[in-house]
């Protein structure tokens, strides 16, 4: 079992990824300079929502298995490997911003006093391995002080333990052979099944692919894999606008393209296009990557402006609803995180509806499962409620944004409106459209033409 450090262990990846290794029976140092967040860890609490991970958190802590510190130091000088896990954001012109995994280099060329293979989480272009390994070399030498060591992370936010100890795959990008079957001896016991993990949802059948390759190969992967998925969102969009205007329904669509395994549904639901922590970015980041390659990244540039354009799609739909301004309009939007089951609102795709409502001179308030606090702390002057019926009361727009099952098993008998009957826009096709028709509310489901009302 190895001594593993990681480098932005509190944050989503790090967290779940020092957790997931502390559970296959490594000891695990997690380091993260957000003290607020160490010290919350040390109480057995996380900043970030995962289920399960709080519960799991607690068992290892109490064995002593993982501990939690801000300081680099004591994290690089403890390990033999470390996992860099801290965040690479959007720069204004699109590409990554490396600025912590450079800090995160000079600080481990500062510290290391023996052998480390460092292991970059952290989704960052090609190029970003080589830069780390120049840090290094200033005073190290590679291949005998350290590797570096591509292993791109896939896990979804929601699901994020699920993708730890079940992957769809392991991809180890490097050219030494050393750092490489140190890295197959971490996950050796998910590949050969013998960790023990006592997690219900789990499926024990589940078999894990393990892909070695070169650095820049394993980078790619990680972009085009998002990249792939930013485009069958956009793909699908498109299809739903398309099929409104002929008249056709988005849901059987979706369903006769999911019987073709070549296609398969996933990633098909229209909705109010892709944001969150890495599906836009990463698309924007490889963009950047094709413009300073020379390289023409016509598609890219398509998947993206779709889902820019989907956006105003929606701010003309919520219009048309209440025109011909939305002046004072009371318009609420339902679902603030980027996704459901997280309350994760980096970049959240609501939150930049929310904006340019907000600019319009709408009077937006939200609803939030798990996002209340983090919306608060985002977007201060916003309306957010964890309560559903302060936010519906009153609105005469509605606007469905994620698919918590909350909204899909609204009681809409029981909510009491305004003076006027809301009119419904469910932007993931999960309202029980029957329910509506009885009570007479107008709704409009992204890519059906089968609204009931004429919008006036
Ligand atoms: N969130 C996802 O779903 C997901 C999935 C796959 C890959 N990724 C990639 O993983 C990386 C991390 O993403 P995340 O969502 O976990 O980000 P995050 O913001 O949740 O976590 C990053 C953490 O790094 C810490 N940090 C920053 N600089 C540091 C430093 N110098 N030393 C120590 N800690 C430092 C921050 O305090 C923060 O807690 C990104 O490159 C992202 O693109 C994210």
């Amino acid at each position: 079992m190895k001594n593993i450090g990681v480098i932005g262990g509190a944050g989503y990846v790090g967290l779940v990824t020092g957790v997931g290794l502390a559970a296959l029976g490594h000891k695990v140092i997690s380091m993260d300079l957000d003290r607020h967040r160490v010290d919350l860890l040390r109480q057995g609490r996380s900043a970030v929502y995962e289920q399960g991970l709080e519960d799991l958190l607690a068992e290892l802590s109490s064995r002593g298995q993982i501990t939690f510190t801000d300081n680099p130091a004591e994290t690089v000088q403890a390990s033999d490997v470390l996992f860099v896990a801290v965040g690479t954001p959007s720069l204004d012109n699109g590409g990554a911003d490396l600025s912590a995994v450079i800090t995160v280099a000079e600080q481990i060329r500062e510290y290391i006093s023996k052998y480390t293979v460092i292991v970059v989480k952290s989704t960052v272009p090609v190029g970003t391995l080589g830069a780390i390994t120049e840090i290094l070399s200033h005073t190290l030498t590679e291949g005998e002080d350290f590797d570096v060591v591509s292993n791109p992370e896939f896990l979804r936010e929601g699901t994020g333990l699920i993708d730890f100890f079940a992957p769809s795959r392991i991809i180890v990008g490097s050219d030494s052979k050393r750092a490489k079957s140190v890295l197959r001896e971490i996950y050796e016991p998910l590949l050969d099944g013998s960790a023990v993990v006592q997690i219900p949802w789990l499926d024990p059948d589940n078999t894990i692919s393990y892909l070695e390759t070169d650095a820049v190969s394993a980078q790619m992967t990680k972009y085009a894999a998002n990249a792939f998925l930013a485009t069958r969102i956009s793909f699908i969009n498109e299809i739903a606008g398309l099929s409104e205007k002929v008249g056709g329904n988005i849901e059987d669509i979706v369903k006769g393209l999911g019987m073709d395994p070549r296609i398969g549904s996933a990633y098909l639901q229209p909705g109010i296009g892709f944001g969150g922590p890495c599906l836009d970015k990463d698309l924007r980041a490889l963009i950047t990557v094709a413009g300073e390659n020379s390289y023409e990244a016509v598609m890219l540039n398509g998947v993206l402006n779709r889902n820019e354009l989907q956006l105003r799609e929606m701010v003309n739909k919520i219009t048309l609803a209440v025109g011909p301004s939305l002046y004072r309009k009371r318009i609420a939007l339902l679902g603030l995180s980027f996704k459901e089951g997280t309350n994760d609102v980096r970049n959240s795709i609501s939150i930049r509806l929310y904006r340019l409502l907000n600019d319009l001179g709408a009077s937006v308030v939200g609803h939030d499962v798990l996002a209340t606090d983090e919306v608060a702390i985002l977007e201060p002057k916003f309306e957010v409620y964890a309560d559903l019926p302060s936010v519906l009361n009153g609105a005469e727009v509605i606007v469905l944004l994620n698919r918590e099952d909350i909204y899909s098993s609204i009681d809409w008998s029981k909510v009491s409106f305004g003076p006027k009957q809301p009119h419904v826009l469910d932007t993931r096709g999960i309202l029980n459209v029957r329910e509506l028709q009885k009570l007479d509310i107008s709704y409009d489901v992204l890519g059906s033409a089968k609204s009931p009302k004429k919008l006036s």
